[in-house]
C-alpha cells in the first residue's frame, strides 16, 4: 500500500527538574503508524497523552530520542527541511495567535509566495492567492488590506488553511484545528478538511479532544494514552465498536445525541498524572475497570483484533 507518511518506533523522553529529582516522561513511547495518501489519520486522546509531541517531530520542530520518519518511502535527511516545508504545512489551534495583529493577513501570503517563488509577479501571485482562498470559501477581494481583528476566527481559521495550500502540501497536520473555532462554525471547517481530501488529494492528521469529528471526517483513528497508542483502525471499527477499555471510557464519557449515533461535546478526563508514566506494566491499570494481575506486572504488546491493533492484556488469547 502506497503511504505518504511512515512513523516507526517513535519515542521522546523529556526530562526536568533538578540533578536530584530528576523527572523523566516518556511523552511518546514506541509509537509506529503511517498516512496513505489522501486519508484523513485522526490522533486522539485526553490532554497530555502526547499528540502535540508527535507532531511537533513530524514537522521537524523537535527531535525524537529514537524511531524514524519516512516521506514517501524515503528516511528524511538530517538537516534536510525541504519536505518539511513544502511538502507538510501546519494547522494551529489558535488562528489569532498565527496572525501578528498589527500586520495585514495578505502580507504573510505575499510573503509565503516570495519565500517559495511561487509565482512571476504581484499580478500572477494574486491569481495563486485567490485561487487557494476560494478552495476555502472565501476570496482576494474580501481579505486584501485587512488586519486580522477583522475576521472572525472561523474566517481566520479558513484563511491560515489557504496560507498552508500555498505551496500545494501533500500533508497538513491539523492540531486541535477547531477547538477554539465557534461550535456553530465547526462543522464548516471540518467539512472544509474533507473537502481537501477529496478534491485535491490531500492528507490529513487531525489531532483532536473531540471523537465526534473525528469520528465524521477520518478515515482511521488512533486512540493515545500517556505515549501509547492503545488501539489504532478505522473510524468505524475503533469508535462504533471499541476494544480497549480505555477507547470504552473515552466513548462512554461522550452523550450519544440521538439514534444515528452522532455525538456531542469533549472529552474531559484527569490531567497529567505523573503516576501513570512512572507504573510498571500497563500504563492505564490504575484505571482500568477490566484490571487484571498481569496488566501491574508486564506492558502489553500490540494485539491484533480483528485488523484493530489494541495493547490490552484482554486480547492476549485470540
Ligand atoms: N518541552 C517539553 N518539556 C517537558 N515536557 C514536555 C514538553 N512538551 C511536552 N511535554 C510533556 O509531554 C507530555 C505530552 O505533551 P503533549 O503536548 O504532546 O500532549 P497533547 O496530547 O498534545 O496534550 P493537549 O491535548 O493538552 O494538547 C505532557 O506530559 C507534557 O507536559
Ligand atoms: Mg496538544
Amino acid at each position: 500500500m502506497d503511504k505518504l507518511l511512515e512513523v516507526e518506533n517513535l519515542t521522546k523522553v523529556f526530562s526536568f527538574g533538578s540533578l536530584l529529582s530528576r523527572v523523566r516522561i516518556t511523552a511518546v513511547d514506541d509509537v509506529s503508524f503511517y498516512i496513505a495518501p489522501a486519508e484523513i489519520f485522526a490522533l486522539a486522546g485526553e490532554s497530555g497523552c502526547g499528540k502535540s509531541t508527535t507532531a511537533r517531530i513530524i514537522l521537524g520542530f523537535e527531535h525524537p530520542t529514537s524511531g524514524t520518519i519516512i516521506h514517501s518511502g524515503q528516511v528524511e535527511a538530517k538537516n534536510e527541511k525541504v519536505w518539511f516545508t513544502e511538502g507538510i504545512q501546519a494547522i494551529f489551534q489558535d488562528p489569532f495567535g498565527t496572525f501578528n495583529p498589527l500586520r495585514t493577513v495578505d502580507s504573510y501570503f505575499f510573503e509565503t509566495v516570495r519565500n517559495y517563488k511561487l509565482a512571476k509577479g504581484r499580478a500572477d501571485a494574486i491569481d495563486l492567492i485567490d485561487r487557494k482562498l476560494k478552495a476555502v470559501g472565501l476570496s482576494y477581494e474580501e481579505f486584501a488590506g485587512k488586519y486580522p481583528s477583522e475576521f472572525s476566527g472561523g474566517q481566520l481559521q479558513r484563511i491560515s488553511i489557504a496560507r498552508a495550500l500555498l505551496t500545494d502540501p501533500k500533508l497538513l497536520i491539523a492540531d486541535e484545528p477547531v477547538s477554539m473555532v465557534d461550535a456553530s462554525l465547526r462543522m464548516s471547517i471540518v467539512n472544509l478538511f474533507k473537502k481537501l481530501k477529496e478534491e485535491f488529494g490531500v492528507s490529513i492528521l487531525y489531532i483532536t479532544h473531540d471523537l465526534a469529528t473525528a469520528y465524521y471526517m477520518a478515515d482511521r483513528i488512533a486512540i493515545m494514552f500517556r505515549g501509547d497508542i492503545v488501539e489504532m483502525g478505522t473510524v468505524e471499527e475503533v469508535l462504533m465498536d471499541p476494544k480497549h477499555p480505555y477507547t470504552q471510557l473515552l466513548r462512554e464519557s461522550i452523550p450519544e445525541a440521538d439514534p444515528t449515533r452522532r455525538w456531542a461535546g469533549e472529552i474531559k478526563l484527569s490531567d497529567t498524572e505523573q503516576d501513570d508514566y512512572l507504573r510498571q506494566g500497563c500504563r492505564f491499570a490504575g484505571r482500568c475497570p477490566m484490571v487484571m494481575e498481569i496488566c501491574r506486572q508486564e506492558a502489553p504488546p500490540d494485539y491484533n483484533v480483528d485488523g484493530v491493533l489494541v495493547k490490552c492484556f484482554l486480547y492476549s488469547n485470540e
